[in-house]
């Protein structure tokens, strides 16, 4: 059942169609939090759609409002507690391994599961693989645990929170022989990894052309995949994502190859996250 069928004759029938069609659900099946984006609209009636939330997902002890953006480097947003337990600490569950966080104080989409296991799906044995923007370790540990017998996945973060998380979430999902987390600037703790690596991962569409720099140095001599993440207009999704990566990859002689590219998620009307999977080569 749809919260909207729940929500039916409760609130005003011109603003059903204004509950949103989906929401993150994160946590286990024992025990999960839903963050739902509402239409000013709405707001009058911001119980009744926490209610059918309840009634529709079982597990769901809180309903929370995004009250803001995303927000600063940490890329943290704002949420107000509509309705149920303030729990902001969830265990959340996907393919098998179990993420820690909380929902107020890091960056985590359960909607980007998939976008984790099509990475971690082309990384090789014995690779060397750096998530820059590391987070609470999604990208890291789906990584470790769908080619167990990867070289080293090092893990770099900022916020203090996220990596706090990440070392738990490593420890929980046994992966410490693998992943190596970092607590830092991307700009500051890379170079300790130029010429180290076969594969890197930058999930930062804010921004990531920035460390363009780093990622193309941390590759060895004879050079690795690069999967870039940006912000893009619908006319034209991958262009400037990929001339964005070959400038840099030039720069330091190597030839850039286009070999994937994804629509990941909508950011904003007309505007969408993408990824491009780069390879480069002497
Ligand atoms: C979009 S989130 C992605 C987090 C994680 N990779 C995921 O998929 O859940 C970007 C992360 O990069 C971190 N970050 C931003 N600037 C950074 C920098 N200069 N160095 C290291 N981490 C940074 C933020 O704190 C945030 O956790």
């Amino acid at each position: 059942m749809h919260i909207r069928d729940v929500l039916r004759g409760k609130i005003p029938e011109d603003l059903l169609r204004l509950v949103p069609s989906s929401f993150d659900i994160i946590g286990s099946r024992e025990r999960a939090v839903a963050i739902v984006e509402l239409d000013d609209a709405l707001l009058p009636y911001k119980e009744l759609v926490a209610d059918a939330i309840f009634e529709v997902h079982k597990n769901v002890r809180a309903v929370y409002r995004k009250a803001s953006e995303r927000k600063g480097e940490y890329r943290v947003r704002e949420l107000e507690l509509i309705k149920g337990e303030n729990i902001t600490e969830v265990a959340h569950m996907e393919h098998g391994y179990k993420i820690k966080l909380d929902v107020t104080k890091v960056y985590f989409s359960p909607r980007e599961a998939t976008e984790r296991q099509r990475i971690a799906s082309q990384v090789k044995p014995g690779e060397t693989v750096m998530v820059m923007f590391a987070g609470v370790g999604p990208f890291a540990i789906a990584i470790a645990k769908k080619q167990p017998a990867v070289g080293k996945i090092i893990a770099i973060e900022i916020n203090p929170d996220a990596y706090s998380y990440m070392v738990e979430n490593i420890k929980i999902n046994k992966v410490e022989h693998l992943v190596y987390p970092v607590l830092g600037d991307v700009k500051i703790e890379a170079p300790r990894f130029f010429n180290q690596c076969d594969r890197v991962v930058m999930p930062l569409p804010k921004g990531a052309y920035l460390f363009l720099d780093e990622a193309v140095n941390c590759l060895k001599e004879t050079g690795g995949w690069i999967h870039f993440y940006h912000w893009s207009r619908e006319e034209d999704l991958f262009t400037e994502a990929f001339r964005l990566v070959s400038e840099v990859a030039r720069k330091r002689g190597f030839t850039a190859e286009l070999r994937g590219a994804r629509k990941v998620s909508p950011y904003a009307p007309r505007i969408y996250k993408v990824a491009v999977d780069v390879l480069l080569t002497k």
